[in-house]
């Protein structure tokens, strides 16, 4: 069942735009893991989930939080973002695996940090720096995954 989907983003606007294909196949209990280098663009692509998922406000890079929840009326969104997480107890004692459940969506940069905490991941994307730009790979590892890699290969 694993496929793949990979684009070139020219600009921060076509980051923007696979978030928010993306965020139209999204539902509950998925995961979604944003990998790539600092500045590679995984906190343009959630904003643009949001924006999609009607979020006006702003968006924030969770990175001293560790998690920023967004009340949406269509599920409970959380943005992880792990670049300094260093204490693995803190999964449990800040309560972030409880997080991770069947009506919640998880979207997750820096997925590497916590890679034998997390679950498995539905959809997993690659950012990478390509001249000005950015590429992209994305690949699902479920049903709900492919479903979000079909709205993403239609762009
Ligand atoms: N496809 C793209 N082409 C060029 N610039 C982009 C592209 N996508 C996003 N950017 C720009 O890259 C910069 C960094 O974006 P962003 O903060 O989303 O990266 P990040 O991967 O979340 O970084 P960090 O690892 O620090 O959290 C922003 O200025 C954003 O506008
Ligand atoms: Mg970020």
């Amino acid at each position: 069942m694993e496929s793949n989907v990979r684009a070139h983003l020219s600009d921060a606007k076509a980051t923007e735009r696979v978030g928010a294909a993306l965020a139209r196949a999204l539902s509950g209990g998925m995961v979604v893991t944003l990998t790539g280098d600092l500045g590679t663009g995984k906190t343009t692509l959630v904003r643009g989930m949001l924006r999609e998922l009607g979020w006006e406000g702003p968006v924030k890079s969770p990175t001293y939080t560790l998690v920023e929840y967004y009340p949406l009326s269509s599920l409970y969104f959380y943005h992880f973002d792990f670049y300094r997480f260093a204490d693995p107890e803190e999964w449990e004692t800040a309560g972030l695996a409880e997080l991770f459940r069947r009506d919640s969506a998880c979207i997750v940069e820096w997925p590497e940090r916590v890679a034998n905490l997390l679950p498995l991941p539905d959809l997993s994307i690659v950012l990478t720096h390509a001249g000005d730009g950015r590429d992209m790979s994305a690949a699902s590892h479920s049903a709900d995954g492919d479903r979000c890699l079909d709205a993403i290969g239609r762009l």
